[in-house]
C-alpha cells in the first residue's frame, strides 16, 4: 500500500508541491503518493488529527496554517518555534513534529548561486513578514550575523530583528532610506510579495545605488524574472529568483520524510512545467 502525504492550505488548487513530490516518488521507485487537501482555518484541529488517525506519514502546510499549526502539533523543531512558522510536518513515534524548510531551503539555494561564504558580507533583506523571518533567523541560526533589514515600515522590521534568538549585528532602516545606501551591500534577499504575478509592475525598493556584481535573491518565482532583477541585472547586478527556495524547502522535507535525496534539477524542471 502506498505511503500518504500532502499539503494542506487555503487556497490550495495551484500548489505545485504535488508535481512535484509525487514524482520524485516516482524516481526513486518509491511506493508514496503526495495530495494537495484544502482545509480551511476552522477545520485545522480536525485535520490534523484526522490525518494522523488514517496513517499520513507527513505533510506540507501552507498559507493561512503555518503559524495556527504549532499548538496542534506535538513537538516543534527549535528554529521553527523561533520563526513562529512550520511548513512541514513529520511523523515521528506516532506523533506530529513541525520543521520550516523555508529558511533552510532559501539559505541553501543561496549559498550555492553565491558560491563565497557570506559570514563577512553586507547583507540586505527586505521585508518583514513571515518569510522574511524565516530567512533573518535561519541565517542568523547558521552565523551569518550581519544583516540590515529594510521595511516600509521600520518597525515592523525592528520587532523582527528583536525576537531573533540568535545574535546578529544589524541595523533596520525604510525601504527608501535603504535605497540610498544600497551601493554598501554585497547580497540584496527581497522577501515581500510585491512584483509577483499579477502586478509584476512594482518593485519594492529603488536600484539606482546598486553596484555591479551585487548578488539580489528574490524570492518570488512567477514571474521568473521580477522587475527588481531586470533592473538589477541591468546594472550589472547578478540575480537569482525564488525557484530554487521553493525547490529546496520541498527537497528537504522529502528528506526529512523517506531518508531519500530527491533529483534537485529534476524537481526544479516539474516546477517550471507547471509554471508554463
Ligand atoms: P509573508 O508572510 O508572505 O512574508 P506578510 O507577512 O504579509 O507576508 O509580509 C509582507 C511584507 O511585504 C512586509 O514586509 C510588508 O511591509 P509592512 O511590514 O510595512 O507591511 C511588505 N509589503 C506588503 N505590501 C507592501 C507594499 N504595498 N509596499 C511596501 N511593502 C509592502
Amino acid at each position: 500500500m502506498k505511503k500518504l502525504f500532502g499539503v494542506i492550505g487555503d487556497p490550495i488548487a495551484h500548489s505545485m508541491s504535488p508535481a512535484m513530490h509525487n514524482d520524485a516518488f516516482v524516481q526513486l521507485g518509491i511506493e508514496g503518493y503526495y495530495h494537495p487537501f484544502h482545509v480551511k482555518p476552522e477545520d485545522l484541529p480536525a485535520a490534523v488529527q484526522g490525518m494522523k488517525a488514517i496513517g499520513v506519514q507527513g505533510f506540507n502546510v501552507t498559507i493561512p496554517h503555518k503559524s495556527a499549526i504549532i499548538p496542534l502539533l506535538d513537538q516543534v523543531d527549535p528554529l521553527a518555534k523561533a520563526i513562529g512558522a512550520v511548513n512541514t510536518v513529520v511523523r515521528e513515534n506516532g506523533g506530529w513534529t513541525g520543521y520550516n524548510t523555508d529558511g533552510v531551503g532559501f539559505v541553501r539555494g543561496l549559498r550555492e548561486a553565491y558560491g563565497e561564504p557570506l559570514t563577512e558580507k553586507r547583507v540586505l533583506l527586505i521585508g518583514a513578514g513571515g518569510a522574511a523571518r524565516a530567512i533573518y533567523y535561519t541565517l542568523a541560526s547558521e552565523g551569518v550575523s550581519r544583516i540590515d533589514i529594510a521595511n516600509r515600515t521600520a518597525e515592523k522590521a525592528a520587532n523582527l530583528a528583536e525576537s531573533c534568538p540568535y545574535p546578529v549585528v544589524g541595523s533596520v532602516k525604510t525601504t527608501t532610506k535603504a535605497a540610498e545606501q544600497l551601493e554598501e551591500y554585497d547580497v540584496i534577499i527581497q522577501t515581500t510579495s510585491i512584483g509577483m504575478s499579477p502586478l509584476i509592475e512594482a518593485s519594492p525598493i529603488s536600484v539606482e545605488k546598486i553596484k555591479a556584481g551585487t548578488f539580489v535573491s528574490d524570492i518570488i518565482y512567477n514571474p521568473l524574472e521580477t522587475q527588481l532583477l531586470q533592473e538589477a541585472k541591468k546594472r550589472g547586478a547578478r540575480t537569482q529568483n525564488g525557484l530554487k527556495m521553493f525547490v529546496y524547502q520541498g527537497a528537504l522535507a522529502f528528506e526529512k520524510w523517506t531518508s531519500q535525496t530527491p533529483d534537485i534539477e529534476r524537481m526544479e524542471e516539474m516546477v517550471r512545467h507547471q509554471l508554463g
